[in-house]
């Protein structure tokens, strides 16, 4: 991978982790952290890549703040319909990226930030994390899929009120929304998020992927055409090397070798 300014990523074990680096602007998102997590994800698509990702920001203060209000505050129409348009892009390959990705949330995750969170498979918080859609304070409304995410993750009334006030949530007022899916003490958050990557991880990689895109694709159709597509991929998974081997383990009493074939 070509040399990033804004992001550390690292690989152990079939898990990769992509911390965005910018704590001193608690990782704002400007064009820059964009384009290299797009380039990032764009990567998991490659052969023999890893099995679970983790996204994170630098440090407890945030995850990440919101779209880089510096950057924004001088762009034209055209400039943000561009920025927006590579916000959109970015959130289309998380969501699209072969394996699953967690997002791991210490401190505040605003705006752009808890739109790139709601783009990930599912969130992990910290007690401290705060999240939020305060883009109409600014004058702006979210626009890396906040009004639309949100609304599938949390229901439109709630999704209305967050983005209507831009009021701030807790980590536990997240929680209960479902906006999250576990809150865990700041010191536990990032071994409890290597946990549930481990076992992800550790199931056949074919099936997961499978399974993360039916789920999305789902979302999207009635349930009849839902239910048809899970049937096309399950039945798809059957051709695979890990079926044969995931089941033939089963009955022989062992534990599966996943060879993501
Ligand atoms: N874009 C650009 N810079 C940002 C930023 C953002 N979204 N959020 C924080 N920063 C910068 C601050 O400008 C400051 O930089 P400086 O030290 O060079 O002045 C630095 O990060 C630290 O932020 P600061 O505001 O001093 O920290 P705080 O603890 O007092 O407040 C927040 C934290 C998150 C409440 C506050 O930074 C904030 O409201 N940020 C904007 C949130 C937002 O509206 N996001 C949506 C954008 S569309």
């Amino acid at each position: 991978m070509a040399e990033l300014s804004t992001l550390l990523v690292t690989e152990q074990d079939g898990i990769a982790k992509i911390v965005i680096n910018r704590p001193d602007k608690l990782n704002a998102l400007n064009r820059t952290v964009i384009d290299e997590l797009s380039q990032a994800v764009s990567g998991l698509s490659k052969a023999g890549g890893p099995r679970a990702v983790i996204l994170t920001g630098s440090g407890q203060r945030a995850f990440v703040a919101g779209a880089d209000i510096a950057e924004m505050s001088t762009m034209t129409p055209a400039q943000a319909k561009s920025f927006a348009d590579a916000g959109h892009g970015l959130c289309r390959l998380i969501e699209e990226a072969p394996c699953p990705v967690i997002a791991a949330v210490h401190g505040f995750a605003l705006g752009g930030g808890c739109e790139l969170a709601l783009a990930c498979d599912f969130i992990y918080a910290s007690e401290k994390a705060r999240f939020g859609q305060p883009e109409v304070a600014l004058g702006l409304m979210p626009g890396f899929g906040g009004t639309q995410r949100l609304s599938r993750r949390v229901g439109p009334g709630r999704a209305r009120e967050l983005i209507y006030t831009g009021d701030q949530v807790t980590a536990a007022e997240a929680l209960a929304m479902g906006l999250v899916n576990a809150v865990l003490p700041p010191a536990e958050l990032d071994e409890r998020v290597l946990v549930v990557a481990g076992k992800i991880a550790q199931k056949a990689p074919l099936a997961v992927g499978a399974s993360k895109r039916a789920i999305l694709r789902g979302i999207e159709v009635d349930l009849v055409a839902g239910c048809e597509l899970e049937a096309q991929a399950f039945s798809a998974l059957f051709g695979s090397e890990d079926q044969k081997e995931g089941t033939k383990a089963f009955l022989e009493k062992r534990t599966p070798a996943f060879q993501g074939r």
